[in-house]
């Protein structure tokens, strides 16, 4: 990768045809270092979060050796760029042939569930193993989260106590797992979810070898300021310490978000200015698939090739390349008045869900990567603990917002 120093030295310094990925390596080291040092036990990179090579290459020399996959090219992609790392399966739908080859191609020996029927898959297809490791995911509220993973995932409270014990008969080592959302702004939601998670665990009677408090960790979004992530571990720490029965159990975490979120840009180049509406080179099948979906509020500035854009700003609504309708990003984005053809907006905090989620449709998917040593939004890992929004009426807004969402249309 190239490396310029600020995304305007690289503007200012030659054509931008295709979007552009600026990669920020050190906001990579300086995530994984952070939970390495703060986080008591085990940190697990949720690779579904962001899976480019660069990625897991800079989170492995970091220091992450575990990796949280979810399917078989996830595990080929930890297998290739982080040598001698431990990998648990931690997708609680998996297909037989991927358990199979997970077990005996690769040596993965940790796998979630959470359901009978995939209890019996996994043994199954393992022939009945005697070295696995199974982790129940179990089913906790989501109420604390910008962005809610209940509904999908998870054992109900009242079929949990059952499927531990069952578990337990088949597992070498036995955990519990639950994931509180993402962007889960109320550090509160991971301990009432332990505790809910300990009572179970006394419901069914049996030992528990490992506590996975899963993914949510947040970042720093336009309006959405968590608490400091001290506190999150501090509330884990203490949650932990509460749990019954888990004298000897260990204490593991699932981040997706928090690790990669602030490591990746896009630069992206403005094709026409209609109105308040601006026509851009990327869009919600690239990059910006949760700008449009899930209208998140990522922070944006422009650079001009030429000349300084106007002091005076105005508010504008994004719309991607395709040919389709959804690929429109209502914001409203705050820009100079003046912005016009050939401006590249830069649009930050993508590293999380930005990359992952980006397709090819109608022919749109060529992008560059250069890395840039700049970071011009606030970092997780340096926020003043007076700097958190009120974050239950965030979380209430957002939600709100959201349901306000346009009525879909049909692709054009
Ligand atoms: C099982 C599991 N773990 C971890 C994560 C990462 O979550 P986050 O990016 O919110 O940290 C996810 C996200 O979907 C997940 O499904």
């Amino acid at each position: 990768m190239h490396t310029y120093h600020t995304p305007l030295d690289l503007v200012r310094s030659r054509h931008v045809e295709n979007p552009v990925v600026c990669a920020r390596p050190d906001r990579v080291e300086h995530a994984s270092h952070w939970f390495q040092d703060n986080f008591p036990g085990e940190v697990l990179y949720a690779v579904k979060a962001n899976p480019s090579p660069w990625i897991l290459q800079t989170l492995h020399k970091a220091g992450t050796r575990f990796y949280d996959v979810a399917s078989i090219p996830e595990i080929k992609l930890v297998t290739e760029h982080c040598p001698g790392a431990r990998m648990a399966f931690l997708h609680p739908v998996k297909s037989r042939e991927s358990i199979r080859r997970a077990y005996y191609e690769f040596g993965v020996r940790i796998f979630a569930l959470d359901c009978e029927a995939e209890l019996q898959k996994i043994l199954e297809e393992t022939n009945y193993a005697k070295d696995v490791t199974l982790i129940v995911r179990l089913a906790v509220s989501n109420d604390g989260a910008i962005f809610s993973l209940a509904g999908k995932f998870g054992v109900p409270a009242y079929e949990a106590a059952e499927l531990i014990r069952k578990a337990r008969a088949h597992a070498e080592e036995l955990g519990v797992s639950f994931h509180v959302g993402s962007q889960c702004m109320q550090p509160s939601a991971y301990r009432s979810a332990m505790l809910e998670a300990s009572r179970l665990i006394v419901q069914a009677g049996v030992t528990v070898d490992i506590v996975d408090v899963g993914g949510g960790f947040p970042s720093i979004y336009p309006g959405m300021t968590p608490p400091p992530m001290d506190d999150y571990i501090a509330a884990i720490e203490d949650a932990f310490e509460e749990m019954m029965v888990l004298e000897n159990a260990d204490l593991w975490c699932e981040p997706g978000r928090a690790l990669v979120a602030e490591c990746e840009s896009v630069l992206t180049r403005v094709e026409l200015v209609k109105g308040d509406a601006l026509y851009l080179n990327d869009g919600a099948y690239g990059r910006l698939f949760d700008a449009a979906h899930a209208k998140w509020p990522f922070p944006v500035r422009l650079h001009r090739a030429k000349g300084e854009p106007g002091a005076q700003t105005a508010s504008f609504r994004l719309f991607g390349p395709t040919c389709d309708s959804m690929d429109a990003i209502p914001g409203p984005f705050e820009l100079p008045a003046d912005i016009a053809e050939g401006d590249i907006i830069e649009i930050g905090m993508l590293g999380a869900y930005g990359t992952a989620l980006a397709t090819d449709f109608n022919g749109f998917g060529t992008v560059e990567r250069v890395a840039v040593e700049d970071m011009p939004w606030p970092s997780m890992f340096e926020v003043q603990p007076d700097q958190a929004d009120d974050t239950e009426a965030t979380v209430i807004s957002f939600a709100r917002a959201r349901r306000r969402r346009p009525r879909l249309r049909r692709r054009a």
